[in-house]
């Protein structure tokens, strides 16, 4: 039994392109010979008067668009038995590998297989039979054995009294998408590794300059000697002030950095609380501004020395402040130690400190600064190109 269904006959004006889709498509009983008939080629076939408007360009459009687009495209008759394909578009030909005569007459879950969803599966099955639209992603299998990401949108078609006529479906192959979000939770997964590999680098080597500390404060509790005792100081200043960066969050790679705010304070306040001095007091104007791990090194150690040299000669007996900066001048970055104690000729010249600091900023390719401050004390200046060491 053969019936011509012209699917803009039927559905009347107004219900939007799908009524005007396809072609008219020859139908023949699904069951027993007629489907032999079918995969046959017979009368699975654009009739001739499609072929014919296809042929003269004067045909539907939209009939047009879909044999011609590279969107995957299928209808299918759920008034047969298993809701086969019953048309199929070059371009779902293309994605499958399967021939014409391979799809049309088959229900769709041909094309699933073992890595397929089921409960994906269960959704479409309940939209489709609640007549619903349905979207949905799934693995499909192609013809050769080999997969892919199908992104499924199935809609019913139904004609102006509301029978159900056809469902039209697309397929959009969506592998590429589903690869790079996989490959984004593989380097995802690897950073998150490589994070706790590095904090817990990072707490190890905190621990080990912790050790050194204290070795060090033990070796100056047991000299007599105050030269000694000086030296040893300075050096757990040192030890400490690299300390402070592993008590800060670990940076995960190089593009996150330190905060050079937090890491100035922390270093301010750990030197004045060793110092004993509860006279001195802190003061801070510190711009956010992250940089590089190789920077904060040098940078944690310039700024130990100079709090440091400030603690030591610009109070000698009396209270004062001590004004950390951290400001953003054109390309450079400046780091300030400012304090309003005795003034200039107490800064130590020529001592290891001052060679330390000439050493290290250099090494970030930036220059030192010692001068008078108004109205009182003396200024520390870093300045460092910004780029360089920003994060
Ligand atoms: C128009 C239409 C297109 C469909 N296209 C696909 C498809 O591309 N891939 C797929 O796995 N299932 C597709 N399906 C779903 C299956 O044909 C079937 O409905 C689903 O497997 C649930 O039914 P079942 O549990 O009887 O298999 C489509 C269904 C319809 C109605």
């Amino acid at each position: 039994m053969v019936t011509a269904v012209g699917f803009g006959d039927r559905k009347g004006k107004g219900n939007g392109g799908v009524e005007r889709v396809c072609c008219e498509l020859v139908r023949g009983d699904v069951n027993g010979g007629d489907r032999e008939r079918m995969e046959a080629g017979d009368d699975w076939q654009l009739t001739e008067r499609i072929r014919a408007s296809a042929r003269s360009g004067k045909g539907d459009p939209f009939a047009a668009a879909v044999r011609a687009t590279r969107m995957a495209m299928i209808i299918t008759d759920p008034r047969r038995l298993d809701n086969p394909i019953i048309y199929a578009n070059d371009a779902f030909l293309r994605l499958t590998g399967y021939t014409r005569l391979e799809v049309t007459g088959r229900n769709c879950r041909f094309l699933q297989g073992p890595e397929t969803d089921l409960d994906t599966v269960a959704r479409i099955r309940a939209a489709i039979r609640s007549e619903q639209d349905v979207s949905a992603e799934l693995v499909n299998y192609r013809k050769d054995g080999s997969t892919f990401h199908n992104a499924l949108f199935i809609s019913p078609v139904h004609d102006e009294d509301g029978t159900l006529l056809f469902f039209f479906a697309s397929q959009l192959d969506v592998s590429e998408r589903h690869a790079l979000a996989a490959e984004r939770d593989r380097t995802r997964t690897a950073l998150d590794a490589n994070a706790l590999l590095l904090g817990e680098i990072g707490r190890r080597a905190g621990n080990d300059l912790q050790m050194i500390s204290a070795m060090l404060t033990l070796q100056s509790s047991n000299s007599r000697d105050p030269a000694v005792r000086a030296a040893l100081a300075e050096a757990i200043g040192r030890v400490e002030a690299l300390g402070a960066l592993y008590r800060q969050p670990v940076p995960a790679d190089e593009s996150e950095g330190h905060d050079l705010a937090d890491l100035v304070r922390e270093i301010a306040v750990t030197r004045v609380e060793a110092s004993g001095r509860d006279d001195i007091a802190l003061a801070f104007d510190l711009a956010p501004y992250r940089i590089r791990p190789r920077a904060a090194g040098p940078l944690a150690l310039v700024v130990n020395e100079a709090v440091s040299n400030a603690i030591r000669h610009a109070f000698p007996s009396r209270a004062g402040t001590l004004t950390l900066r951290v400001v953003r001048e054109g390309e450079d970055l400046i780091v300030t130690v400012e304090d309003d104690g005795v003034g200039l000729s107490t800064t130590a010249d020529g001592s290891f400190g001052t060679t330390l600091t000439d050493v290290l900023s250099r090494q970030v390719g930036g220059t030192s600064r010692v001068r008078p401050r108004d109205p009182a004390g003396t200024a520390v200046e870093f300045r460092f190109p910004a780029e360089p060491i920003r994060a």
